[in-house]
């Protein structure tokens, strides 16, 4: 019998020869101008026979949200531009691929960002832990509380970033509302404690995340448009009082929109006491649903056979590992990810993880 993992997949009229997705994965390796260079293109391309990519968290607002010089944008022509380089060379080399855009909010530092940024966030709240910048690691800063105005401003940056993506011609969009970044922090509690109407309430925290969808889906069909979540990530002092009834809400209200999928973050089996979000997500959101978090090829054909899950997303090993899908079919070894070079810049643990052979 085929593994699960290996079976095809649609979306609208996307056709996915398996379900093997390639998680969001920042690998800092842009050229000055946050602009993607010729080398992300073979990186990408050589992950092509994934189902879906999903590509790193792209910056929207040229002043704010920023994080480094060496992350990508997609908030000017130029990069639109450069962008092609890598949509064309994944679909020359037979693959799909969707731009994750993405805003750091309060996860970012004042020495990071353009003349005229500031670091925002739904609530005066400062992440917890360090940041790195040029002057080493430093505590995050208690960012600046949006206003109504500001909010209005993020959401058709997202909306101009998405008309981008699509004039750089990627098969979709994926909005991060995962990791502890912008969205993110609208959506809970523990960083979002505004008392207008993107607070309080479930359906408020996610009013922001909704309202760039609807501006989103002004450019793409909503078939085209992704959502990613991490209900009980704790990354960067994120948390929530109810993660489970929260996230059950926001996945009726995206439900109602019928994005692409929904894309949650948590890994197969929770940590003793922090509850199984998935679940209650996968009960309340009719769409296609994609899990990532720790997973190898059994715990994935399970999640896809259980139903737990539609596609299932690697990181780490999907880096590691360009030919991932084969490696599954075949059942080669895989190649072990080397941390040290994460976010380094060049080849080295970038493009130069060997393909299987035979
Ligand atoms: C190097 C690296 C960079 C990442 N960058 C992003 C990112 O840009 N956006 C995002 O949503 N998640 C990001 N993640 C999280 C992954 O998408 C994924 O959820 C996580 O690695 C867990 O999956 P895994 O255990 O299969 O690696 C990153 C993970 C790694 C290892």
């Amino acid at each position: 019998m085929i593994a699960p993992l290996l079976t095809s997949f649609s979306i609208g009229a996307l056709n996915f020869p398996n379900r093997v997705v390639m998680a969001p994965m920042t690998r800092r390796r842009a050229a000055y101008g946050k602009l993607p260079t010729a080398l992300m293109a073979q990186y990408y391309a050589q992950r092509a026979s994934a189902g879906l990519i999903i590509s790193e968290s792209i910056e929207v607002d040229p002043l704010s949200g920023l994080q480094g010089p060496t992350r990508p944008g997609l908030f000017n022509e130029k990069q639109r531009d450069a962008w092609l380089l890598v949509t064309r060379a994944v679909h020359e080399a037979g693959g799909r691929i969707f731009a994750q855009l993405s805003h750091m909010g309060r996860a970012a530092h004042a020495s990071q960002l353009e003349p005229g940024g500031r670091v925002i966030a739904p609530s005066a709240i400062a992440a917890s832990g360090q940041i790195y910048t040029a002057k080493g690691p430093v505590p995050y800063e208690t960012p600046a509380e949006l206003d109504t105005t500001d909010i209005a401003t993020l959401v058709q940056q997202y909306a101009l970033a998405a008309a981008l993506a699509q004039e750089a011609e990627f098969d979709g969009v994926e909005l991060h509302g995962a990791n502890g970044y912008l969205i993110d922090q609208f959506l809970r509690d523990a960083s979002n404690q505004r008392i207008d109407h993107y607070g309080g309430s479930a359906a408020n925290r996610a009013r922001f995340l909704l309202e760039i969808f609807d501006a989103v889906s002004q450019v793409w069909p909503r078939s085209q448009i992704g959502v990613r979540v991490s209900p009980t990530n704790t990354f960067q002092g994120m948390g929530d009082s109810d993660p489970v009834a929260h996230f059950t809400a926001i996945a009726q209200l995206l439900s109602a929109r019928a994005p692409a999928y929904l894309h949650v973050v948590e890994p197969p089996v929770q940590p003793e006491g922090v509850p199984y979000v998935a679940g209650a997500i996968r009960a309340n959101f009719t769409g296609p649903l994609i899990l990532a978090g720790k997973f190898g090829l059994a715990t994935g054909n399970a999640a896809i056979e259980t139903g737990r899950a539609d596609l299932v997303a690697f990181g780490e090993s999907f880096l590691a590992n360009p030919d991932l899908p084969q490696r599954f079919l075949s059942g080669a070894a895989l190649n072990e990810p080397d941390k040290a070079t994460f976010y380094t810049s060049g080849e080295a643990g970038y493009t130069d993880y060997p393909f299987a052979q035979g």
